[in-house]
């Protein structure tokens, strides 16, 4: 029963977590777009302030008008709307999350005994500790002279993080590995949000407020953030996603799968914010009746998507599964063992697994034909990769492993 109802809060709170997610990154999407998007304003010197940009826009409702002021209006609007509620539900549901999965039971989702023995404290430790330790790295290197440069600060950052999530890959099983370089990141995003960005607003209102100018160097500090905030989006969301690809994280190398399809992601956004670059100085109006195509003016350089496909070519290829040798019959009785010893404690109609209770996805090795059914996946979870069983519970052996892929390349016979 109270797995049952623990599966439940796991369902309500990862569905909040996936609708705050979506309205903060959507959200923050559109302001990006927007920047990029508006051209100098028909009015400039309005009566309720100076406008800096404009745009027109059409979507389901109807026609739209949305002006950027050059510094603020005349007069404070009575509703301003801070768009921070968004980011700060989504780490909190994320958080839960976190704590509703894996740290209720480490020994299940945190630990891997193949690749590291650690006791549930201490892996619980290991994980928030990894979480808070990455925002405060990263805060104390924006302060530092190396913020100054975008470039220089990048390559640390991602070094840093490489080196975090080799770390972190070497510690955890690689669903939580991958899970808490994401939360991590994540944090980092949302800490940019509370700590910098918001702060910077605040500072916006209150010199309104008392009628003199804000101040600059929050301001870029904020822009700054909101800029790698901007980079961090495509990794963190194909490392959410990522746990249900065990190609990726139950790969021999599966850290620099992750830092290169990060890289690749954030290379794609990089393309983007180029293309949204070119388009500022042209004037609203020009090329009126053109097509959109023309309207952005010269063409973004292809470089960053020509780099992200050739590197997501070769993750690809460089890690698909090898051949393995033909070797000698194997007889079916020896894999119904190898699936009582290492599956049916969970994949059964009656799981005796302490945690889980119904079969996992549904998928039941009772009988051969349930068994045979499934061997392409079986082979992809247990042979490929090392994502079943689940965290290596029983300790299944690379022998084992091996038998169970040659059973199943000699055409997973049941008689
Ligand atoms: C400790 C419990 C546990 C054990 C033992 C276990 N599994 Fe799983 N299995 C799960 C869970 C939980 C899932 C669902 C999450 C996932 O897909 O990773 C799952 C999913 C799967 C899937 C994916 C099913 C789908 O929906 O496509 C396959 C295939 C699989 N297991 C095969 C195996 C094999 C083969 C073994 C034995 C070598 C095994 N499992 C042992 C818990 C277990």
């Amino acid at each position: 029963m109270e797995n049952y109802l623990l599966d439940w809060l796991q369902l309500g709170v990862r569905w909040l977590h996936m609708i705050a997610g979506i309205a903060w990154i959507g959200a923050s999407f559109y302001f990006v777009w927007l920047n990029n998007n508006v051209r100098k304003p028909d009015e400039p010197n309005a009566p309720d302030g100076e406008k800096d940009g404009e745009l027109h826009a059409i979507h389901g409702g109807g026609f739209y008008r949305v002006q950027r002021y050059a510094l603020a209006p005349k007069e404070l609007p009575h509703d301003l709307h801070w768009f921070k509620w968004e980011a700060y539900t989504t780490w909190l549901s994320g958080i839960s999350l976190l704590v509703l999965v894996y740290y209720l039971n480490p020994q299940v989702y945190l630990v891997d005994t193949a690749i590291a023995k650690i006791g549930s404290g201490a892996a619980i430790g290991i994980g928030v500790g990894f979480i808070l330790a990455g925002w405060f790295v990263y805060d104390l290197l924006q302060r530092s002279p190396l913020g100054k440069s975008q470039l220089a600060f990048g390559i640390v950052f991602f070094t840093l993080v490489m080196g975090a999530t080799w770390y972190i890959c070497h510690t955890f099983g690689g669903r939580a590995a991958y899970l808490h370089v994401g939360a991590m990141l994540g944090t980092i995003m949302v800490a940019n949000v509370f700590f910098v960005i918001i702060p910077s607003q605040r500072e916006l209102v209150n010199a309104k407020e008392q009628g003199r100018l804000p101040e600059k160097k929050m301001a870029e500090m904020a822009k700054n953030r909101s800029l790698h905030n901007n980079y961090l989006t495509l990794p963190v969301l194909f490392i959410m996603i990522s746990n249900h690809y065990p190609m990726t994280f139950s790969h021999e190398y599966n850290w620099a799968i992750l830092g290169a399809i990060s890289m690749g992601g954030a290379l794609i956004r990089h393309w983007f914010n180029l293309r949204g670059s070119r388009k500022d100085d042209i004037p609203v109006g020009a090329n009126e009746g053109a097509s959109m195509r023309h309207r952005q003016g010269k063409s973004t350089p292809l470089w960053p998507w020509a780099i992200s496909v050739t590197v997501f070519a070769a993750v690809i290829w460089l890690t698909a599964p090898k051949k393995q040798a033909a070797g000698a019959p194997v007889a079916f009785k020896e894999v119904d063992a190898l699936m009582t010893k290492h599956c049916r404690g969970c994949h059964s109609e009656k799981p005796t697994d302490q945690i889980f209770k119904v079969a996992p996805n549904g998928v039941k090795y009772d009988t051969p034909s349930q068994i045979a059914v499934m061997a392409s996946k079986i082979k992809q979870r247990a042979v490929e990769t090392t994502s079943m069983p689940f965290g290596n519970k029983t300790n299944m052996t690379p022998e084992e492993r091996a038998l169970l892929g040659r059973w199943i390349d000699q055409g997973a016979r049941t008689e």
